[in-house]
């Protein structure tokens, strides 16, 4: 199976942003970002199924909601305040934000109608309190990174740039939004998934981590659905806007994908991705309640959820089990996602798959390669292979 390229830290936190010729940072008179913008209102689609019950930034990783690795990040940069920009399946973050005290007052808008991003951006507008010069964090739900947001917001003020984009230089960046930059890191175009060859001008992406001065979100339409990537960057850029971009080449893993999923988590409990949510790092995961038998084999970073069950001569490796979930014995299972309260029978062998909460996989299959079971399925004993039988 393929494996997702994620950068590793250098050194957690410390890759300081490199300022533009002749400008100096100057912390002492420089204000700390202390209000941030969280997107999470996106459908997850390339995540069902499961995304289909829990919306994306919710699903646990390395035992806790996504959601709250990157609360915490920005929690230890100076952030105070955070706007959870909702939409699809609002109500689950509510109830989870009700619960919780991450240290840090979390306020959640939510959208009538999915506004994407820049209109997600705009809708927060009323509930934010810093002033039309401060500057506002902005960051994308589904992205893992290590990205220094002190140095990011350092450099957007000593800049005065209206908007400053965190990039990452990725070695294949035709899926992605290229973002040259000049000398002086001003961004000079925003190219969409380039296809040829010559429109490969850059490596560097928009790693979904930006600082706004509040004032420019005063001027993304309300009302109406927007794309920060395809309408509000290109338009600052026809305005005259200054867009700068930092470059950081740590750790920064988009989560959008099964496999990416998958690494993602194994990556924060191997300690390889930096997050304060994480209490420990370790060859795996078992959150309370997890039952593992003598002689079962777990590691690879692999997470074992609450009340989950791993039976005798199992082998469970760089694999996410949800809570509630059954490894029957001898069963090997690698790089996959194993739904809430899902079984896996006795013998079955699971590689690249993603199970959808309480489905039953019977004993002696073979599911690979990115297949996808849906909730509550059912797949009976011996009947599905992929491998010849020789
Ligand atoms: P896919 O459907 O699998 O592509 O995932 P996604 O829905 O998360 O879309 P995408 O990765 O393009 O979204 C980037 C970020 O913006 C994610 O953190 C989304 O949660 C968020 N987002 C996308 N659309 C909206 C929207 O309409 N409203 C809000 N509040 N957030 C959005």
């Amino acid at each position: 199976m393929s494996v997702i390229s994620a950068r590793y830290l250098r050194k957690p936190g410390v890759a300081r942003a490199r300022l533009p010729q002749g400008v100096r940072a100057d912390c002492g008179t420089l204000r700390r970002v202390t209000e941030a913008v969280l997107l999470v209102g996106g459908q997850g689609t390339r995540l069902r199924p499961l995304t289909i019950n829990t919306p994306k930034p919710m699903l646990p990783v390395a035992g806790v909601p996504f959601t709250v690795h990157q609360i915490t990040r920005a929690r230890d940069a100076g952030v105070t305040r955070i706007v959870l920009a909702t939409s699809y399946k609002a109500e689950v973050f509510r109830a989870f934000i009700d619960d919780s005290d991450l240290g840090i007052e979390v306020v959640i808008a939510t959208e009538d109608e999915p506004l994407g991003t820049g209109g997600a951006i705009r809708h927060a507008l009323p509930f934010l309190e810093s002033g039309p010069d401060e500057p506002v964090l902005i960051f994308n739900g589904d992205v893992l990174s290590g990205v220094d947001i002190d140095g990011l917001v350092q450099h957007h003020q000593a800049t005065g740039s209206d908007v400053t984009l965190y990039l990452t230089p990725v070695d294949d960046p035709r899926a992605y939004g290229l973002v040259p930059t000049d000398q002086d890191g001003r961004v000079t175009a925003f190219l969409e998934k380039p296809k040829a060859a010559e429109e490969i001008v850059t490596n560097n992406i928009n790693a979904g981590c930006y600082v706004f001065k509040r004032s420019v979100i005063d001027r993304i339409p309300a009302g109406r659905p927007v794309s920060v990537e395809r309408e509000t960057f290109p338009g600052l850029l026809t305005d005259g806007a200054l867009v700068t971009g930092v470059v950081d080449s740590g750790y920064w893993l988009d989560l959008g994908t099964p496999l990416a999923f998958v690494q993602g988590s194994c990556d924060l409990v191997l300690g390889a991705a930096p997050s304060p949510a994480v209490p420990s790092v370790g060859d795996f995961l078992a959150l309370p309640g997890a039952q593992i038998a003598d002689d079962a084999q777990v590691h690879g970073g692999t997470v074992v959820g609450r009340g989950s069950v791993i039976a005798p001569g199992a082998v469970v490796t760089g694999a996410v089990v949800f809570d509630g979930a059954e490894i029957g014995e001898g069963a090997h299972v690698s790089h996959s996602i194993v739904g809430v309260g899902a079984v896996v029978g006795a013998g079955t062998v699971l590689r690249g798959a993603v199970i959808g909460d309480g489905a039953v996989i019977g004993r002696g299959n073979e599911l690979l390669d990115g297949v996808r079971v849906w909730p509550s399925a059912q797949i009976a004993d011996g009947t599905v292979r992929f491998s010849s039988d020789s």
